[in-house]
């Protein structure tokens, strides 16, 4: 393997010091890139393109040969695990993700197989090993998953929700269904993000869309606790170098000293939050990413050039922060808008780091 050219994005999650602040942007490769609909057109629809590791290693170099980012996330998806399950997923254009099966019913968990993950998801690490030999040290890949409970709410629903009426209701009324279904989860994604690491992944991310929607209560016992078993069940280092995670709970900034409790390296956070806040109430335990609200990029570039500043004075001097939008880019974003934001986080960032 060679080495890493620019390594800032992982110093940063270890609280290294660095010259300039990292930065890259969740949803980085997709569609507000006229590069990407093509090869999606090429490829046909969404699952063929994660599966054609050639294809997928393009749309995940696409954002970087016109920014100047930190960091490389492979092209992929989180409902890849409830696929290998069998749950049958396919894209309603316009509708979102849509599962054939769904889970219900206690007999529908136990009926559940834990994937494994280097054969029926083998296609994920065909593209994380297609993706680093690409990449030649250019920067580090980051892999990721969805957490349980956010994996759940598409499997349970059958697909998005608004008010996740059907997995709340089985929540409160049969917990214990829930939690063997989350059970199961938790044991594939570290499977899973393990056999990523393996391939090539250098950090790795947890997406937990949707642990927001839980009270405190339940945000403990249904999403953190298993994300706490992913990362303990984590492999820490690969190639002699450490494998930082990242937890991303949207709307997760309220529970940020539970969520640095876990042992993870960093946590992922919204916009809802001022990150000179959660950074006293964390102390340096683990490192920031984030956080500006991806709506700024609808602004001119000098408001989006003030937010960074805003933000980059608010996380302050010193080291342990990964910038990045509070959630992902949106679909009709302008290019040349991410641009100025990339290129504002690394020059506003250096006196911040002197
Ligand atoms: O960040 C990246 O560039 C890596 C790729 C990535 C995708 N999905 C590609 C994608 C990542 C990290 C995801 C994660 C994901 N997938 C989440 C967590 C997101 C978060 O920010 O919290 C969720 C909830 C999903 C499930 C999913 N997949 C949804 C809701 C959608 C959108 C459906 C739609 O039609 O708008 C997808 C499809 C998807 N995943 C696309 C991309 C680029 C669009 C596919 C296309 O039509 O080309």
């Amino acid at each position: 393997m060679s080495e890493l050219k620019n390594d800032r994005f992982l110093r940063a999650l270890m609280k290294q010091p660095v010259d300039v602040t990292p930065v890259w942007m969740m949803r980085q490769a997709g569609r507000y890139l006229p590069e990407y609909k093509a090869t999606r057109a090429h490829a046909g629809d969404f699952l063929s393109l994660c599966k054609n590791a050639e294809l997928a290693c393009e749309v995940t170099l696409q954002p970087l040969e016109r920014f100047e980012l930190d960091a490389a996330i492979l092209f992929s998806d989180i409902l890849t695990i409830p696929d290998a399950m069998g749950l049958g997923l396919y894209f309603e254009e316009g509708e979102g993700p849509r599962f054939r099966k769904t889970i219900r019913s206690e007999q529908d968990v136990e009926q559940l197989t834990v994937p494994d993950a280097s054969n029926e998801l083998g296609y994920v690490m065909n593209a994380v090993r297609t993706i680093r030999s690409a990449l030649s040290g250019r920067v580090p890949l980051i892999g990721f998953s969805g957490s349980p409970w956010t994996l759940a709410t598409y499997m349970v629903e059958g697909g998005s929700s608004k008010d996740f009426r059907t997995i709340k209701r089985m929540m409160y009324s049969q917990p214990d269904v829930l939690h063997a279904l989350l059970a199961k989860l938790a044991d594939s994604v570290i499977d899973y993000l393990n056999q990523q690491i393996l391939a090539g992944a250098q950090a790795v991310q947890i997406f937990d869309t949707w642990g927001g929607v839980l009270s405190s209560q339940h945000y403990q016992a249904f999403s953190l606790r298993y994300m706490k078993k992913i990362v303990d069940g984590l492999l820490k280092e690969h190639d002699g170098r450490a494998v930082p995670s990242i937890l991303f709970t949207k709307n997760g900034g309220q529970w940020i000293e539970a969520i640095a409790d876990t042992g993870c390296a960093a946590a992922g956070l919204d916009w809802t939050v001022e990150l000179g806040d959660i950074r006293q109430r964390v102390g340096d335990k683990i490192a920031l990413q984030g956080n500006m609200d991806p709506s700024v990029l609808y602004a001119s570039p000098d408001s989006i050039r003030k937010e960074v500043a805003r933000i980059l004075e608010s996380f302050g001097s010193g080291e342990g922060h990964v910038f990045n939008l509070g959630h992902g880019i949106a679909l009709d974003a302008d290019p040349d808008h991410a641009k100025v934001f990339v290129d504002a986080v690394h020059e506003l960032s250096a006196q911040y780091h002197r």
